[in-house]
């Protein structure tokens, strides 16, 4: 480590800067995995987002386990530790300053409660596949230091008449005991019955009960549903959110950025970095960041351990001529 970095942390705090110690924290974090020290960067990684909990043995607050469906066949939900951090994304800086924003005003909630302004507590997350709403979730629960409480949609819709929304109350109960992050993902999903999957008077009846039963929510989760469906908007169901935030497809200077930042604790040489942005136009985030997975990848298996150019260039046109 770096004395330069151990001064860092020491003048952030003093200054009480959580900021400027987690940067220091993940270049520390970054160096380690460098040196192929994996278990150390991944206790390290794993201490910075739980905020020093032992996350192993559990969160400090003790919830049952998640409900299952009426049958006791499904789970509803699964509670999981967060890996990710706002750093590891690259997004638009509305999007970005939003997120940061929504961060700051849960720690604030006190605050507001006791000035009776409304928290914004329900979040929808929308935008073509690939562009990091699911990420983005979970980057909200680690820079929270909450657990991510996915919501398994596929368990709670229900082809048995008032079965979807009683499978919404129990998980909603659920979210009821402790602070976490709830994440409905594929939240169009909660209108698809299980036996037809089209219809879409039904899909626009669930949504509307979930917004109703969630319209009093008052508890100590923050609730995001993330959607690449635009029948939501369509609908005008978004008003029913206490904030819309938008992903949109990357531009070729933050797929730039987001190839350097997944190269940052790699080992690479002769990479034309600026070519590859180019080329990658118009694809979502996960596009760019596959096509760094799989130079990597390359040139693991001619046995180097630099990336070197011939590994990007095979892997891009896999990369451009698939589906996105
Ligand atoms: N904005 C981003 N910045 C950095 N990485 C991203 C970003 N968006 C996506 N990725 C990467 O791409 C992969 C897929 O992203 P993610 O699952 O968050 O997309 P999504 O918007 O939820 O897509 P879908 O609509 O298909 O659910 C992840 O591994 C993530 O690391
Ligand atoms: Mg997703």
């Amino acid at each position: 480590m770096a004395g330069r970095q151990l001064k860092e942390i020491f003048r952030a705090y003093h200054a009480r800067d959580d900021l400027a110690f987690r940067r220091a924290a993940l270049e520390i974090i970054e160096e380690e995995q460098a040196k192929h020290h994996n278990a150390l960067a991944r206790d390290l990684q794993k201490l910075l987002v739980a905020g020093g909990r032992p996350v192993d043995s559990g969160s400090t607050v003790v919830v049952p386990l998640p409900p299952k469906d009426r049958e006791g066949e499904w789970d509803l939900g699964e509670v999981r530790e967060p890996n990710r951090l706002f750093d590891d994304l690259v997004l638009h800086p509305n999007v970005a300053t939003a997120l940061e924003g929504i961060v700051d005003e849960v720690r604030k909630w006190p605050s507001l409660d006791a000035a009776g302004i409304p928290r914004r507590q329900k979040l929808l997350l929308q935008g073509p596949p690939g562009c990091g709403k699911t990420t983005a979730a979970e980057a909200v629960a680690g820079e929270l230091g909450r657990p991510l409480l996915i919501v398994r949609l596929d368990a709670v819709v229900s082809s048995y008449l008032g079965e979807t929304a009683s499978n919404l109350r129990r998980i909603l109960d659920y979210a009821d005991q402790a602070p976490f992050v709830v994440l409905f993902d594929e939240f169009d999903a909660l209108g698809r019955s299980r036996d037809d999957a089209s219809e879409h008077g039904e899909m626009k009846r669930v949504v509307t009960a979930f917004l109703q039963m969630t319209d009093r929510y008052r508890g100590p989760s923050l609730l995001l549903a993330a959607t690449n469906h635009p029948t939501l908007l369509d609908e005008a169901l978004w008003r029913r959110f206490d904030e819309v935030l938008s992903f949109g497809l990357p531009s070729v200077h933050q797929i730039r950025r987001l190839i350097r930042l997944r190269l940052r604790s790699v080992s690479h040489t002769g990479m034309e970095i600026d070519r590859y942005a180019s080329t990658l136009r118009g694809l979502p985030h996960a596009a760019a960041e596959k096509m760094v997975l799989d130079a990597r990848r390359n040139a693991l298996l001619r046995n180097s351990p630099v990336v070197e150019r011939e590994d990007a260039e095979k892997a891009l046109p896999l990369i451009t001529s698939r589906p996105w």
